[in-house]
């Protein structure tokens, strides 16, 4: 998919309400957006298919939910205050401000595309006879772009674990990468920029508190950990999720609600017996691949990247990545966080945060795997992936988004053919009788044709028509999203032909 398509679905997911620019009628905020009308009811269903595969679907996993705002030491002892930096360099021409890493990495990005077009040249030159893995072991010119990348990649590798922001630099300097505005070299040195955002809290005689807006929601739950263990009586192993919004001073903030500086993550924390954590790290990696291949939107769509850079709490981590209109990206973090963030709360707070096991009769602080996903990039990815143009049979043009129907802002839309006979009356009964399961659509304005369109391009799976016959034997005209097809059935059984498809039980029966 290509940076145009990309920029259609931009679009589209304005014009149909689904996202819109915070503040545009003041031109906007950067990074900032808002959800309307139909992108809040996509996001609650992401939120809910998560939070009920979380704590329906495991029976030791509950949910909290803290506080945004936190004692400020917290921030101190998670080692945000000092280590949650970003490598900038600023363009001395254009004055634009970069992040290095990412300016390396789009480098690497570009010699993969390379190899990969050259492998697709010759797949397409020898057809069925093609071998690839031999072709990519012996062609010298994928040989040698493959060699460069290792180079870098090593390189880079080795500064971001090293902290070296001079090396960083240098691979930028070395790789020849310009500016994308001024084409220039001319860059500055590589400066670390923390990403909180801070405010003050109250006003005291010796002044106000600095506190600052939580950058990810992992701390409120580890730092109510022992309240939920003892008031739950939960047995490790456990684990504690929660939604909610996380703010960060991103600097390049880019691809739409992809990089937001306010944006929300549904985090959960397992509490597991040291020693044990990498197998369970195995075991969520293996549920939450599962988690995302349900929604049908095709295995290839996703893909592990293991961390180059362990964070400073991690002793393993990985990426969900998902194949966006740019590229595969990060969807969802997997990060075994060690014992680090409970014995630095304990060591900063001065109480102990410690788990006594009966079963091995000792107390010790427990080890912890975190599985993180932003609500906004999996809004995003499955908008991408849904987003279809189709040329019909009659030369026109749809477009059709092709929700996972659980998933879909609107489930049923209710037409009736024309405006009066007393359609629109019987309409409204459907809609009356199906309105506690699932939320209906009613429409009338325009052509049939051009009010299926409008319930396509917000991802409706089902439409009705009710014309004179429905008056007569309670029938009414089914029309499925995906098929177009239609067919004639009882309006008491609309019921069960819906919820069969969007319910959420079903979808999660898939991995349960
Ligand atoms: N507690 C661990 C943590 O916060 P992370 O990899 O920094 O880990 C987890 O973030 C997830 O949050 C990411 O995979 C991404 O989906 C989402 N996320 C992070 N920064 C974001 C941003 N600026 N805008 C939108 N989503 C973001």
């Amino acid at each position: 998919m290509s940076e145009d398509v990309f920029k259609k679905i931009v679009s589209h997911c304005k014009e149909y309400g689904f996202v819109f620019q915070s503040s545009e009628i003041y031109d906007g905020l950067s990074a900032v957006y808002d959800y309307g009308q139909m992108g809040v009811e996509l996001k609650n269903n992401i939120k809910k298919y998560w939070w009920d595969s979380m704590v329906l679907l495991n029976e030791n996993v509950v949910g909290i939910d803290s506080a945004i705002f936190m004692h400020p030491t917290i921030w101190k002892a998670s080692g945000h205050v000092d280590a949650f930096n970003d490598p900038l360099i600023d363009n001395k021409d254009s004055k634009k401000r970069y992040r290095a890493d990412v300016l390396i990495e789009d480098y690497l990005a570009k010699i993969d595309d390379k190899i990969n077009k050259e492998v697709e040249k010759a797949a397409k030159r020898f057809g069925e006879s093609f071998d690839e893995a031999m072709y990519r072991q012996t062609n010298p010119r994928v040989l040698e772009n493959q060699a460069k990348r290792d180079e870098v990649h090593a390189r880079f590798a080795k500064a971001l674990n090293d902290s070296n922001l001079e090396e960083l630099r240098q691979i930028i300097v070395d790789c020849e990468i310009v500016d994308p505005i001024s084409g220039t070299r001319n860059w500055t040195e590589v400066r670390q920029f923390n990403l909180m955002f801070s405010t003050e809290m109250g006003s005291t005689a010796d002044g106000a508190m600095k506190v600052y807006l939580r950058p990810e929601t992992a701390q409120g739950i580890f730092v109510n950990f022992l309240n939920v263990q003892k008031t739950g009586r939960m047995k490790i192993p456990f684990g504690i999720a929660q939604i909610g919004k996380a703010f960060r001073n991103e600097i390049v903030a880019r691809q739409f609600i992809f990089r937001m500086r306010e944006f929300e993550q549904m985090e959960m924390q397992f509490f597991v017996r040291p020693g044990e954590e990498l197998e369970w790290f195995a075991k969520w990696k293996e549920v939450r691949m599962k988690w995302h291949k349900a929604l049908g939107f095709g295995d290839h769509k996703y893909r592990f990247h293991d961390h180059d850079k362990l964070a400073h709490y991690a002793n393993a981590a990985t990426d969900v990545e998902f194949e966006m209109p740019f590229g595969f990206k990060e969807v969802e973090g997997i990060h075994s966080r060690t014992d680090f963030d409970l014995s630095s709360h304990e060591k900063y707070s001065g109480k102990k945060l410690q788990y006594f096991d009966p079963e091995l009769n000792k107390s010790y602080t427990p080890y912890v795997i975190e599985t993180s996903i932003g609500v906004d990039r999996m809004f995003l990815s499955i908008v991408s992936a849904s987003y279809a143009e189709e040329v019909l049979e009659d030369g026109e043009t749809r477009v059709v988004l092709r929700l996972p129907a659980a998933l879909a802002p609107i489930k049923l839309g209710v037409l009736p053919l024309v405006k009066k006979d007393g359609l629109p009356e019987k309409a409204r009964e459907i809609i009356d009788a199906l309105k506690f399961d699932f939320k209906c659509q009613y429409d009338e304005k325009d052509s049939i044709g051009k009010r299926y369109r409008r319930q396509d391009a917000i991802g409706t799976p089902y439409c009705v028509t009710v014309d004179h016959q429905s008056l007569e034997d309670n029938t009414v005209t089914i029309r499925y999203r995906d098929t177009m097809e239609q067919e004639r059935v009882a309006i008491d059984k609309l019921s069960d032909i819906i919820s069969d498809k969007v319910s959420m039980k079903n979808l999660l029966k898939t991995i349960g």
